[in-house]
């Protein structure tokens, strides 16, 4: 199948693809947003920072982990959960971050957190989030309306990431800097990746992954880009993917690289590789492939561009999402839809007791 445009346009009723190509320029929108948040200076005190959220919202939260890494004066934690960690406490930074406002373990884990007194944030486009905020007199970071969660991401980091290093949780790092070289990489690629370019990275590596489980190995320090791979996968291209981490996987997932036979060669590998991990890791990724290539359909290994963190990780980041859509195109999948997670959510508020704190 030809992966030119009319083949995206097929599947991709409500124009995901446009969304995809807007990114940088979302970006920079979203970016206005963290620099005129307006953050009470006693925040600066936290000792900890945790980002509660889910799915398409949580994957901001890693993005910034993973970005601040290096840097971070705070343990950066994201919280998938209803339930918020115990040493959450007056002193614990909690955003909560739900694009729609309205996701239950968020909103459940927010109102937690300022039953707990924590110093809280919220980040959002409207809904019960918003209401939550407004009442509790907490700051809230409103971001526009419209998107599918998963294409808000750069409304779901960056201004957090803005206010996390205005707060000084990062000292030494330059977000205007890095994010300027982010943007120009990104629209580089907007170039390269878009459906009228015929050799392109994106849909060679679509073409190699369709009827495949991809399985994602990245080094911790990228996981985030790991974790959003497999997302977008599920969500755009609705296609099962699997993640794995280094050095973690060496000491156990390793050996599990011999049975269902059946199965190993309808397996591909798809190697995030950043000459600036650990070279320790750089060393096992090499080792690793070779024992599993063996076994498996095919390896593919991506590399990022740029020299900054955020650079690295956008750029991986923007390259999956458009794998994401050339495989969707091939699976003959719309890519914005997300049926059962609605149908999940919907039968979640027909059973369920909803708290009435959340009213
Ligand atoms: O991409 C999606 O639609 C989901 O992963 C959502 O992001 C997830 O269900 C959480 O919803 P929200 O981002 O509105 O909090």
């Amino acid at each position: 199948m030809r992966l030119d445009r009319s083949a995206v346009e097929r599947v991709d009723r409500e124009n995901m693809l446009k969304l995809l190509m807007e990114f940088p320029d979302q970006c920079r929108e979203a970016y206005k947003l963290g620099l005129s948040a307006e953050l009470p200076p006693r925040f600066r005190e936290a000792r900890c920072v945790v980002i509660t959220g889910m799915g398409g919202s949580a994957i901001g939260g890693d993005l910034i982990r993973c970005a601040l890494r290096g840097t971070a004066t705070v343990p950066i934690i994201v919280n998938r959960h209803y339930r918020l960690p115990s040493f959450v406490d007056e002193r614990t930074l909690v955003v909560g971050s739900s694009y729609s406002g309205n996701t239950e373990e968020t909103l459940e884990a927010f109102d937690e957190a300022l039953r707990r007194g924590a110093m809280c944030v919220a980040i959002t486009s409207g809904g019960k989030l918003a209401e939550m905020a407004d009442r509790a007199e907490v700051p809230l970071i409103k971001i526009p309306q419209g998107y599918p969660p998963r294409a808000a991401l750069g409304y779901t980091s960056i201004p957090v990431l803005a206010a996390l290093v205005r707060l000084g949780f990062a000292p030494n790092f330059d977000l205007a800097g890095q994010l300027e070289e982010a943007l120009k990489v990104l629209e580089g690629m907007g170039g390269e990746l878009n459906p009228d370019v015929e050799e392109n990275p994106a849909k060679e590596i679509a073409l190699k992954l369709h009827g495949r489980l991809p399985i994602i190995y990245a080094s911790q320090d990228l996981e985030a880009v790991a974790i959003r791979w497999k997302g977008q996968m599920s969500e755009n291209s609705k296609s099962l993917a699997y993640v794995g981490i280094l050095p973690e996987m060496n000491h156990n997932e390793i050996e599990g690289w011999r049975h269902p036979e059946g199965l190993l060669s309808s397996l591909h590998i798809v190697m995030i590789r950043d000459p600036g991990d650990h070279e320790r890791v750089q060393m096992r990724m090499e080792i690793t492939k070779g024992i599993v290539k063996e076994h498996a359909d095919g390896v593919t290994e991506v590399y990022p561009r740029g020299k900054g963190e955020l650079a690295k990780l956008l750029s991986l980041i923007y390259l999956g999402d458009f794998v994401s859509l050339y495989l969707a195109a091939l699976n003959g999948e719309d890519p914005t839809p997300v049926e059962r997670i609605g149908v999940l959510k919907k039968k979640l508020a027909e059973g369920g007791e909803w708290p009435k704190s959340l009213e």
